[in-house]
């Protein structure tokens, strides 16, 4: 089964192209089942057994939202209220979820998690991570990633998110990197730890990190996200393929970021929703360091599946240009998870696109809250709009 994607009006490869985001005009792309088989000349452009017509509008990589949190149960509405009423974030209503999650049957935390993988979808969002991190036992850790892994190939074990309420933190500790780890890590791909005040320290999360390396998962962190902590040296240290937040950094953060394969993902919607000051995109960026961007999708500090909206808010708020922040939204998300087949348009990529309802990708942030994905293709199968 063969697609003609053509009358397209711009078309973002991330690849070979004009500027930073590969711009291309006049061509059109072939797809080949799940994959991209050709993509030339819209005048030199093979027969095939369906077309999309573009309507003249943008065509761009599928959205890569490396960073989402989407196995709980519950919301907490009312803690959003009390703190655009002026209470700080501080990470203590994670345990308002746990309660919540444990409570919850397999099939609600699945609707859950499927009702959002569906929502981002319908935004773009062509490959989204989850993460485990509300269960904070074994059986409960183990059961969220369970069910994260029915909907992606991207799943990573955050039993270390909090100290659960009553546990002891070092017995905490011996029982993530023992127990859940080996529960868990049949189910994922990644192991992350929240690595700041309030949740985990240096010697913790090393500890936790390298025993999750051990049993062959790879590295992310969740750092720096409340303060300017260890969390980003130690991702750097021990090869982490990310670390997220990268609110509060020191300049020896940043060497360490730039002299690194660390991607260093950046979660505007956190800040939004925490009403906090953004990362300091631009300096991340004038430095060298490559940047993503994710929507951090989670019940209480950014309950938005949207990555348009983040681009719209990176742009407008961490003065990141339109093609920085729809590059780190597509490639960079794809370089966070280690990923060459997506994030990009090219032959052999996975054929994940989306058809914008305007001309070119600078409309994500200009018509910001607009609904601008018109069609979205995931690995060649066109999603009903
Ligand atoms: O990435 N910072 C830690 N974890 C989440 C917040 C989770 C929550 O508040 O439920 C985050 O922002
Ligand atoms: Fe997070």
């Amino acid at each position: 089964m063969s697609v003609l994607v053509d009358n397209i009006g711009e078309l973002v490869t991330n690849d070979d192209g004009e500027g930073l985001l590969g711009l291309r005009r006049d061509v059109a792309v072939v797809i080949e089942g799940e994959r991209i088989a050709w993509i030339g000349p819209a005048a030199q452009a093979p027969a095939a057994d369906q077309r999309i017509d573009a309507g003249g509008n943008a065509v761009l990589p599928g959205f890569v939202d490396s960073h989402a949190h989407l196995v709980f149960a519950g919301d907490r509405a009312a803690e959003f209220g009390a703190r655009m009423a002026g209470e700080p974030y501080t990470g203590g209503g994670i345990r308002t979820t746990v309660a919540a999650t444990r409570a919850a049957t397999d099939d609600e935390l699945r609707r859950n998690a499927g009702r959002l993988v569906a929502e981002a979808l319908r935004q773009g969002t062509t490959t989204i991570e989850i993460k485990s991190g509300y269960g904070l036992n074994v059986d409960d850790e183990a059961r969220s990633l369970r069910i994260a892994r029915e909907l992606s190939d991207e799943t990573t074990f955050l039993g270390a998110h909090v100290v659960p309420a009553g546990s002891d933190p070092g017995e905490y500790v011996d029982l993530v990197r023992g127990p859940m780890l080996e529960a868990c890590a049949p189910y994922a791909k990644w192991v992350d730890v929240f690595c700041d005040r309030g949740a985990f320290d240096e010697d913790q999360t090393r500890a936790i990190l390298t025993a999750g390396k051990q049993k062959g998962l790879s590295l992310r962190v969740h750092a720096n996200q409340l303060i300017e902590g260890p969390g980003v040296r130690l991702a750097v240290e021990l090869g982490a393929a990310s670390a997220d937040h990268c609110t509060h950094l020191s300049s020896a953060d940043v060497d360490a970021l730039v002299n690194s394969e660390t991607v260093a993902t950046l979660l505007p919607g956190a800040e939004f929703s925490t009403r906090s000051p953004y990362p300091d995109a631009r300096r991340l960026i004038d430095a060298g360091v490559k940047v993503a961007l994710a929507t951090d999708c989670n019940p209480g500090s950014s309950y938005t599946s949207s990555m348009p909206f983040c681009i719209a808010l990176a742009v407008r708020d961490m003065r990141m240009t339109p093609a920085e922040a729809v590059h780190a939204a597509t490639a960079g998300g794809a370089r966070a998870l280690r990923r060459d087949d997506i994030g990009r348009l090219r032959v052999g990529a996975r054929a994940d696109l989306i058809v914008l309802d305007a001309p070119s990708h600078l409309h994500l942030a200009y018509r910001p809250g607009v609904p601008l994905i018109k069609q979205v293709l995931h690995s060649g199968v066109p999603s009903n709009h």
